[in-house]
Order: C-alpha cells, then sequence, then structure tokens
C-alpha cells in the first residue's frame, strides 16, 4: 500500500473507533501511572501481581547473574540450559504430565503445536471463540479446518461426523541414506491415524467463561481426535495450585495437548506445552517457531521457575482470586451493569458499540481506573465491551470504588 493509501486506510478506522494506540506507562503494577496520573489497573494479565514478587524477581535476578542476559541462540544451537530442562520437570510434575516443553511466546506455541499434529490430512476443529494464536497457527497448518459454535459441544461432534475421511500419506525412509540418521517412526505413526484436532481455550480471554472440557475430552477420545487446550487464561489460577484445568480430563494423554503461557498469571514471559515425551520430541524435532527462534532469555527461566514454585507452596490462591471475582461481579450486576457471563478473573461490560466501549474506558479513566476498551478484531463485529481482570494487589476499597465509578457510566 502507498503512504497516502495507509493514511486512508488509518482514517478509515478512526473513523470506526477501531484505530489502537499505543501508551507508554510510567509505572507498572496493580497502580500504574500514564500520563502523569495514578490509575489503578483493572487491565493485566498478571493476575497474582507475582511479577513483583519478592522470591520471583530474586529467581530471575539469580538467574541472570549466573547464565547472562541472553540465551544466545536457538534452543537446538547453544541456547538450551540445565535451567531450561529444571523448568521444563518443574512444569511436567506440576501438570501431571510426562514432559514439557518452553517456548518463546504463546503466540509461538500455538504455532508450534498446529503445525506439528494437523496439516492436510488432520483437519482443525476450532472453538469459534478461540485465540488469534490458534486461528493463526489452524491457517499456517495448512490442515482443513472449522469453527464450532462457542462451546457448543453438539455442534462440534457434527462437524467431527461429517467430516471426510481425509487419509493421509506420509513417506519417509527409517535410516535415512544420506544423514544416515532415524526417523521418528513412533510419531509418523501416531500422526497418521488420529484424524483431527479439537482446539479450544480453557478459559476465554475476552468471555472469561470456561470451555466444557470433560464433554470435550470425552468427544476427542470417542473420535480419536487430539484436544488441544490454550491454558493461557487459566494457568496459575485454576487447579490447587495453579495448574490448571487438563489435568484428570477423560482423554488419553496421547490424545491431550496442553499448553499454557508464563505472560500472565506467572508474572513472566513465553509459553509451555505439556504432554508425553514423544509429543515433545516431535515438537523439538518439527516446529518451526521452537527451531527457528532465540531461546528465552535466562532471567525469564528462572523467574519463571520461581512463580511456579511459589504457586505450589502457596496453594488456593487462585481460589480466592476467584472467589473475589464472583463477588465483584455480582456487585456489578446488582448496580444493573450489563455483564459478558463468566466463570473468572476476567469480567467484561458489554458496550456493543465501539464508541461506547471507548466512551465507558475513558469515563473509568477519568474516575482513576484503567480498563482497557476490547473491541474487534478481538472480539466480533457489534461486541465491543470493556474488559476488567481483578488481580491480587487490588485493595477491596479499590474494587467497590470502580463499581461505583462503572455504575455511574450512563449505559
Ligand atoms: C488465549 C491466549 N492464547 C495465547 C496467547 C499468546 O500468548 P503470548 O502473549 O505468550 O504470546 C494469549 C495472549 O494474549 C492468549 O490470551
Amino acid at each position: 500500500m502507498a503512504l497516502p493509501d495507509l493514511c486512508a486506510a488509518l482514517g478509515a478506522l478512526e473513523r470506526d473507533h477501531a484505530r489502537r494506540r499505543l501508551r507508554p506507562l510510567e509505572q507498572s503494577g496493580p497502580v500504574l501511572r500514564l500520563g502523569g496520573r495514578e490509575l489503578v489497573n483493572f487491565s493485566s494479565n498478571d493476575y497474582l501481581d507475582l511479577a513483583r514478587e519478592p522470591e520471583v524477581v530474586e529467581g530471575a535476578r539469580r538467574a541472570l547473574e549466573r547464565w547472562g542476559a541472553g540465551a544466545g541462540s536457538s534452543r537446538l544451537i547453544t541456547g538450551n540450559t540445565t535451567l531450561t530442562e529444571e523448568l521444563e520437570a518443574e512444569l511436567a510434575a506440576w501438570k501431571g504430565c510426562e514432559a514439557a516443553l518452553v517456548f518463546s511466546s504463546g503466540y509461538l506455541a500455538n504455532l508450534a503445536l498446529l503445525g506439528a499434529f494437523a496439516g492436510p490430512g488432520t483437519p482443525v476443529f476450532a472453538d469459534r471463540l478461540a485465540h488469534a494464536s490458534l486461528i493463526d497457527g489452524m491457517l499456517l497448518s495448512k490442515a482443513p479446518w472449522s469453527r464450532f459454535r462457542h462451546n457448543d459441544v453438539s455442534h462440534l461432534a457434527e462437524q467431527l461426523a461429517s467430516r471426510k475421511t481425509t487419509g493421509a500419506l506420509i513417506a519417509t525412509e527409517s535410516v535415512f541414506s544420506m544423514e544416515g540418521d532415524l526417523a521418528p517412526l513412533p510419531q509418523l505413526a501416531s500422526r497418521k491415524t488420529t484424524g483431527a484436532l479439537i482446539a479450544t481455550e480453557s478459559v476465554f480471554s475476552m468471555e472469561g467463561d470456561l470451555a466444557p472440557l470433560p464433554q470435550l475430552a470425552s468427544l476427542a477420545a470417542a473420535s480419536g481426535a487430539w484436544l488441544l487446550v490454550d491454558e493461557a487464561h487459566a494457568t496459575g489460577v485454576f487447579g490447587e495450585a495453579g495448574e490448571g484445568l487438563t489435568p484428570g480430563l477423560p482423554v488419553g494423554r496421547e490424545n491431550l495437548l496442553a499448553m499454557g503461557t508464563f505472560g500472565k498469571a506467572l508474572g513472566n514471559s513465553g509459553a509451555y506445552f505439556c504432554g508425553t515425551r514423544v509429543q515433545r520430541d516431535w515438537l523439538v524435532n518439527t516446529a518451526r517457531s521452537f527451531i527457528f527462534t532465540t531461546a528465552l532469555p535466562p532471567s525469564v527461566l528462572g523467574g519463571t521457575l520461581a512463580a511456579v514454585r511459589y504457586l505450589r507452596k502457596h496453594p488456593g490462591l487462585g481460589r480466592a482470586l476467584l472467589d473475589r471475582s464472583a463477588a465483584l461481579k455480582t456487585s456489578l450486576e446488582r448496580r444493573g451493569v450489563p455483564m459478558v457471563p463468566s466463570a473468572s478473573q476476567i469480567l467484561s461490560v458489554f458496550c456493543g458499540a465501539n464508541e461506547k466501549a471507548l466512551s465507558l474506558a475513558a469515563h473509568l479513566e477519568a474516575k482513576g481506573y484503567l480498563a482497557v476498551a476490547i473491541r474487534p478484531p478481538t472480539v466480533e463485529p457489534g461486541k465491543a465491551r470493556v474488559r476488567l481482570s481483578l488481580t491480587r494487589g487490588i485493595t477491596e476499597e479499590q474494587a467497590v470504588g470502580l463499581v461505583d465509578a462503572v455504575a455511574s457510566f450512563p449505559f
């Protein structure tokens, strides 16, 4: 696009109240500073405020001092350390899985998982509201795909039943003539027989509602499909010690692919996959977004390891946040605020039009609360909202103040 066309396109976004702008914070945390003003932060995904937890900061600091600032290369070159593998062992134990694999971000992990486990012979069935990274992974994988109505297991079952049997042929040598290496035959064999991949989030990032995971798992088991669960917003919050919602699902461990991120309730950055050793090995060997990117910096690995250990040492932190979130939601509803149905720490005030969401966000900011307007394409057109997330560091008094501020908006 030529420069005048870019300017015109940005102008069109502006007219639709859809233009986005970056704003630099002068201070972060539960109370942040923006444009010289202190605002209570209801837009953070650092749900447990672990980014500033002293044990987590100390874990990051120790790793920085021992290993230096950067990893120096990708994992398969010299970016794999004993610290990385220590974190992976901790993650696997926490999630009750055989093995874990760390990725540089959740976006990259989802590209990897879809690329490695779906493809032209393995169709993808994704929840209508699945995160952009799952959708982009699905598109990149070149798999035939469809999307089922949000959380509608019957719709998914219909789609699975009517799928064409897309047999795929995988050709390989068992011992490669030029390299002399061996093909990963067990992985290739399991890839051929799976036949479909179901993709969902366990806690939806914008709705805050939960996927019907037990039903999805049973359906996956019955239809021989892989179930890929994105635990980005469940990790750290759901489960006794924040291990999320995938442990114990009624699906064989070979059929479950669980991922989650470090950038939300773990207060760091990056992501994990948890599953079987063979699945991990397959990812290490095939996932381009794992292979062709620099490994996470040691400080992030050390900080994440400390965050997971902190959660395992202090079970119940997520439960307490969920109880407080439920109370906040009830208070907002009692004041007549139109809420998106939710069962988590993510609470969205429904606005519909982009302009209304922007004016509610501006109204709250004027009263000292930061809560960002979420507009298409992050949500469907006509479903703009102001997304509120409660974090552990927000006081009761601040939460009560927010309820008053939202309720005083002329819906
Ligand atoms: C559901 C979901 N999956 C994946 C991601 C991507 O994670 P990351 O920010 O680590 O790339 C996000 C983050 O926005 C998310 O909300």
